[in-house]
């Protein structure tokens, strides 16, 4: 039975991956950490303080709990980052290379994402291939790109294995997303349901990847459970289930609630970072090579989304 740590287990993705991966795997064999222990992971199962850029902090839970298999969330989304590169720099690089390390020393496997954000400007913009030019401006993308590269290196020069997606924009119902140019997809649906008019950061005709949770989870555990013959690729693969822009979704949200009422109030650092993003990516690697196949489209997501918000607003 495999021994998982995740660490970032109380951000948008953890609080959701962490409990799918205590089903599966079960209870005892899942130690979620973050920098703090709050939220529902630190009563629902083995629960741990790690602050991963200090690598002794990770060393000690791996060695006490026998860990072999590490989902490395941390870091700091597009935007925030922005805002404090140098930070952006140290937790997204300090806490992979950390991973990677004790990894090497003590024979884990490795899933830490990537994302849309790893492409820029020359990058083609639709259906961006899986293999293409990569040369983000933001200190995000730097990151991505640098982490997708240390994580190869780590496979090919120590065997490390790394795997990992480069993840589009995540839409979910249990915790709000930390500070990324994709947020606005998120926030939409709880201004929806709280009948508040939405005022929205990114013009009306930018198109983005995009995703389901449900289908994010699945993309994280499938490719950790992946045939290793079958990957020609590793460190990153393109994934995405959908691609829409404030104008479709508005629309889509309109279709249930008539009374929805939208305003643009552009966000220059939004509307920056999300031009050099691609408007829709090729995850045919993905599908061939590990079986990604996403279960959600807009409208799908769309009817789930308002109803879970309902329940819980
Ligand atoms: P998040 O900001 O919601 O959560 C990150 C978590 O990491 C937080 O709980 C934070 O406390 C923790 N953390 C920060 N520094 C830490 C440290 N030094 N040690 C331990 N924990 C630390 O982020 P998320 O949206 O859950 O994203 C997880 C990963 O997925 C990130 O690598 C992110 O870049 C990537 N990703 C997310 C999206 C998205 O739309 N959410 C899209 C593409 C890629
Ligand atoms: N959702 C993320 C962000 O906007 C994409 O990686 O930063």
């Amino acid at each position: 039975m495999k021994k998982i740590l995740v660490i970032g287990a109380g951000g948008q993705i953890g609080s959701e991956l962490t409990p799918a991966l205590r089903k599966i795997y079960g209870q005892d064999n899942v130690v979620a950490s973050d920098l703090r222990l709050n939220g529902d992971w630190v009563s629902e199962g083995i629960a741990e303080k790690v602050d991963a850029t200090n690598v002794i902090n990770i060393v000690d839970v791996v060695k006490r709990h026998n860990i072999d298999a590490i989902y490395n969330l941390a870091a700091i989304l597009s935007a925030t980052a922005e805002a404090n590169p140098k930070m952006g720099w140290d937790i997204g690089m300090g806490c992979l290379v950390n991973c990677l390390e004790v990894a090497r020393i003590y024979g884990c496997a490795v899933f830490t994402p990537s994302s849309i954000g790893a492409f820029g400007p020359e990058t083609p913009p639709d259906n961006t291939p899986q293999d293409t030019i990569q040369r983000p401006k933001t200190i995000y993308g730097v990151t991505k790109v640098a982490g997708e590269l240390l994580s190869d290196y780590y496979f090919q020069r120590f065997g490390v294995d790394a795997r990992s997606v480069r993840y589009p924009g995540i839409i979910s119902n249990v915790t709000l997303p930390g500070g990324g140019t994709t947020d606005y997809a998120v926030e939409i649906y709880y201004a929806a349901v709280k009948k508040e008019k939405f005022v929205c950061p990114l013009p009306e005709d930018t198109f983005l990847d995009m995703m389901y949770m449900p289908d994010a989870i699945d993309a994280a555990i499938n490719l950790m459970e992946a045939d290793p013959e079958k990957l020609k690729h590793r460190n990153s693969f393109n994934v995405t289930a959908m691609s829409f822009s404030p104008k479709t979704i508005y629309h889509e949200i309109k279709k249930h609630l008539p009374d929805f009422e939208m305003e643009y109030r552009v966000n220059p650092l939004k509307k920056a970072i999300a031009a050099t993003w691609p408007n829709s990516m090729d995850d045919s690697c993905a599908r061939r090579e590990w079986g990604w196949n996403p279960k959600y489209n807009l409208e799908t997501m769309t009817t789930d989304m308002l109803k879970v918000l309902k329940g819980k607003l």
